[in-house]
This record gives C-alpha cells, structure tokens and sequence, in this order.
C-alpha cells in the first residue's frame, strides 16, 4: 500500500538517513519535504534539504519553515551532534535548487486540502510548522490521514534534559498545540529510538548497498557516531528519525501503547511527554487530553533488514 507523506524535517544525520529511507522504497511517496530549525538554523534545514533532494535526484518542493520557537528565544542548536553543516563537517557541496516559495505550513495545508484523509505527516524535528498549519486551518486534523512524529520520551530519560526529548524540548508550545490536536498521533520516541543502536559496521553495509545515498550517510554519519559513542564501550549512533517511516512500511515491526498525552511547558520540565495509560489517573487534567499511540517496543533485527534492503532496491 502506498503512503502519501509529507516530511517535516531538520537536516541533520538522521534526517538525512530517514529521506533517503523513504525515498528509496516503494511504498512511500513524498510530496515535500518542509523544513524547520532544530538541530541547524532553518535556512541551512532548507538548503540541506534540497541538496539531499538533488543527491537522490529527487524534484519535489522543499519549503522553509519555521526558525524560532513558538515561546521565547531563538533556540540553540546541535551543531555538536550534527556538525557545523548538519551534515558531520563533510563539506559536501550544496545544490543550487529553489525553494517552494510557501512556508513549510502553507504547503502542509495545502497538500492536505488537495489529498483530503490521504496524507501523513511524518515530522521529525521541532513541532512548530505543524502548530502553525493547525492556526491557518482548524480544520486540518480532519484533512490528514494521522500525524506521525520522532519525539518525545514516554516511559524513558529524556536527551536534553532528565525528562525531555530534543525536538520537543525544542519548541514545547508548539509540541503541546499538536499533542491537542483531535488526530490521530503516532509517536516513535526514545522509548524505541534508543533502543535500536547502530554500529559502524551498519553504515558500511549501507554504503555497499547503496553507493551515493548510503555513502552519504555513511560519511556525514562518522562524526555523530563519535559524538554518540562518548563514555560507552562501543561505537554506535542512532537513527532516530526513521523509525516512523518504517511503521508505515511495517506496522508489525512496533508493538504500540495508547494513552492520553501531555507535553509540560513549564521551564523545569519543558517539553516532557507524559502518557497516562488506561486506567491509571482519575484527574480530568489527564483523561480530557488526547490519545497518542506510543512505540514501546521495536524489533530491532527486522527493523535493521529493512533500512538495509531499502537502500539497497
Ligand atoms: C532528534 O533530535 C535530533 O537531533 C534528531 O535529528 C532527531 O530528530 C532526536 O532526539
Ligand atoms: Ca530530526
């Protein structure tokens, strides 16, 4: 069955992994990428995107998005774990193709008015174009098929703080307004992203599947694997942000948990993701939110085959 996706994105390593993941395989058909700050300044999110289109000889819209959180100052960035260029200091040369001219927003609900129940939001970075498509159109939960993001830490440790997930913590807000939306809310975060650790010889399997798209990853990847293996005993990194892309693919990979999600916007525990599970609250603060369905479990060694064979079609 083939998925129509729009991808919210903030290239970044495992950003790029996961664009090419889902335009390697068949199954999924991307309509855009929109792009917003996160773990780079927005404008390079966006020039990063579209040099990761043209490497894949990909002509589809890329848009600008968002810069600043929805509350509050510009936020800093992970240059530390992404490189300077977000893409591990490889200095690849960037691509001289345009933006869409609409914002990253406009262009969600534009597609979503065009594609009405068919689309799925695949966001993986901050949640703030996502906010704003719900302000320029209210009706937007019922226009998309379900929302699926890489965010958020429900049962686990955050990575930015002890509670809070990076691109929640990073625009919080903004998290809460689409955590309130009424959609359907899939949510792959660390309870299942860093369950999953990668090793180098991962990414030279990835290369020798895939030349130039897995050589890519396989090269910017060298330097957040460094970055990932501090204070462990083995080298390792993670791919966080492909794992909503093979649930579409693969349902059967995730096992699921349904509850009713919080995201905390208060600055101690700014952007922690709370899920109330059945019958665990009685207090209506909780049992008046949303459901989210959260990824608790994952099948490490399928979901491994998978990313591999992808690049390799
Ligand atoms: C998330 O933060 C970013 O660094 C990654 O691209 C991923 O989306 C992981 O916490
Ligand atoms: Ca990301």
């Amino acid at each position: 069955m083939s998925h129509k996706i729009i991808l919210d994105t903030d290239p970044g390593i495992d950003d790029a992994m996961a664009i090419f993941f889902a335009f390697q395989h068949p199954d999924i058909d991307v309509l855009g990428l929109t792009t917003v700050y996160g773990n780079v300044p927005v404008e390079m999110a966006a020039k990063n995107a579209i040099t990761l289109c043209d490497l894949a000889g990909k002509n589809i819209p890329v848009c600008k998005g968002v810069g600043m959180p929805w509350v509050g100052p510009e936020s800093s960035y992970a240059h530390f774990v992404h490189g300077d260029d977000g893409f591990g200091n490889i200095n690849f040369p960037a691509a001289k193709g345009e933006l869409d001219p609409r914002s990253s927003a406009q262009f969600i609900v534009d597609m979503a008015r065009k594609y009405p129940g068919e689309i799925t939001i695949v966001a993986i970075g901050p949640l703030g174009n996502l906010a704003l498509a719900l302000r320029l159109e209210p009706e937007l939960p019922k226009l998309v098929k379900a929302v699926s993001i890489m965010g958020g830490a429900a049962f686990v440790r955050g990575n930015v703080t002890p509670v809070a997930e990076a691109n929640i913590w990073n625009d919080a807000h903004a998290a809460e307004i689409v955590f309130g939306a009424s959609w359907e809310l899939n949510m792959f975060g660390l309870d299942v992203t860093n369950a999953c650790p990668f090793s180098p010889e991962f990414l030279t399997q990835l290369k020798e599947n895939n030349q130039k798209l897995g050589g890519f990853v396989h090269d910017a990847a060298q330097f957040y694997v460094k970055f990932y293996s501090q204070n462990r005993d083995e080298d390792v990194c993670f791919f966080h942000d492909a794992m909503p892309i093979a649930h579409l693919i693969d349902p059967s990979l995730f096992e699921l948990q349904t509850g009713h999600g919080r995201v905390s916007t208060d600055p101690l525990n700014r952007g922690q993701t709370s899920i109330a599970l059945p019958n665990t609250t009685a207090s209506p603060d909780w049992l008046n939110a949303e459901l989210v369905n959260v990824a608790t479990k994952v099948d490490n060694e399928r979901l491994t085959k998978l990313y591999l064979d992808t690049y390799k079609l």
